[in-house]
């Protein structure tokens, strides 16, 4: 029998990973929006796409969660998508909400899945969701290394000349923004790019990496990134559907690892068909600690205005 992952949210990030993860073929895909039809309809179109690419997974949309139900694998991108001038933090309250009611049919459908969080602020997002699902901590993480690595490696790779597959970054921390690269880690086939490039170059490429998200979000003016994101979903589905047991940069509560307590950010992680199954720790410098922390702190604030706001309205 084949896997069932069930994607929440029809627009562009689900959308595309429902279509990547389909073409794979090895799992059968539910897709949900609050939109009528609009899952069904986009289900519909990729199914049909099935005799053309060898797919023949099932791909079925829905406008609730009975046909959810015993999911595998249950990726949120639902929320609303950050525009131009808008800062991911503006989103908090807004798809913290949805991410709320979202988690609790997924969990009362599917009490055994796995939950990835996609919807931005990520970090905070994620560890809402945590907290909602009422999981142990390996069943849910969050999309956003993979992303924020991809990045960075594409633009190490263009500027070394090189290919993006012999690069490999290092990250840590919060998405985008608050991105933490460990850059005596990043590698250009094994050689670290520090080797390779200038610091100020190296330091120009995290920038980059860093705005990518409002890189693309100021040329399409209207919604933000999707191809780049959902190819880092579909990364970390194979990684669990195949228990493939990559190291991928992703999301995860962290207890007390990087001395971080009680909070979600972005570490690597062993990623397999349970999910989390390793956080991987090495020793920081201070100054990357220091980053960290900082990092920390940033996506802290935001989980504090989260439960101020629970605490108000119960
Ligand atoms: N339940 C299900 N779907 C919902 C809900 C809900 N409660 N609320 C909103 N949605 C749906 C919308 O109807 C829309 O189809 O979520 C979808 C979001 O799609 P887009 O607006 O196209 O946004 P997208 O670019 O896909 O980004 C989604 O991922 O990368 C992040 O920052 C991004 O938080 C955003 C999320």
């Amino acid at each position: 029998m084949r896997k069932k992952v069930t994607i929440v949210g029809a627009g562009n990030v689900g959308a595309t990973a429902a279509q990547r993860i389909h073409e794979l073929g090895y799992a059968d895909v539910v897709l949900v929006d609050i939109v009528e039809d609009l899952p069904q309809g986009k289900a519909l179109d990729m199914l049909e796409s099935g005799p053309v690419v060898g797919s023949d997974a099932l791909i079925t949309g829905s406008n609730g969660y009975e046909e959810t139900a015993d999911s595998d694998l249950v990726i949120i991108t639902a929320g609303i998508a950050r525009r131009p001038g808008m800062s991911r933090d503006d989103l908090l309250l807004t798809n913290m909400r949805i991410i709320g009611s979202v988690t609790s049919e997924v969990v009362k459908h599917s009490p055994n899945t796995l939950i990835m969080v996609v919807s931005n602020p990520l970090d905070a997002m994620c560890h809402h969701a945590y907290e909602v699902a009422g999981f142990p901590k390996h069943r849910v993480f969050g999309m956003a290394g993979v992303l924020d690595t991809a990045r960075f490696r594409t633009f190490i790779a263009q500027e070394l000349d090189v290919s993006v597959e012999d690069v490999q970054a290092y990250v840590l921390g919060g998405h985008g923004d608050d991105m933490v690269p460990l850059v005596r880690y990043t590698t250009a086939g094994g050689i670290p790019i520090s080797d390779l490039l200038p610091k100020e170059t190296v330091d120009g490429l995290v920038q980059r990496a860093r705005q990518g998200g409002g890189e693309i979000v100021a040329l399409l003016k209207a919604g933000s990134a999707y191809y780049a994101p959902s190819a880092a979903i579909t990364q970390m589905t194979e990684s669990i559907l195949l228990d493939k047991k990559r190291i991928l940069p992703a999301c995860t509560l962290l207890e007390g690892e990087y001395g971080i307590n009680s909070l979600s950010m972005g570490v690597p992680v062993k990623l397999g068909a349970n999910g989390v199954e390793q956080v991987i720790e090495i020793k920081l410098t201070d100054e990357e600690q220091a980053m960290l922390d900082r990092s920390a702190a940033s996506v802290q604030e935001l989980v504090d205005v989260m439960h101020k706001n629970q605490a108000e309205n119960g």
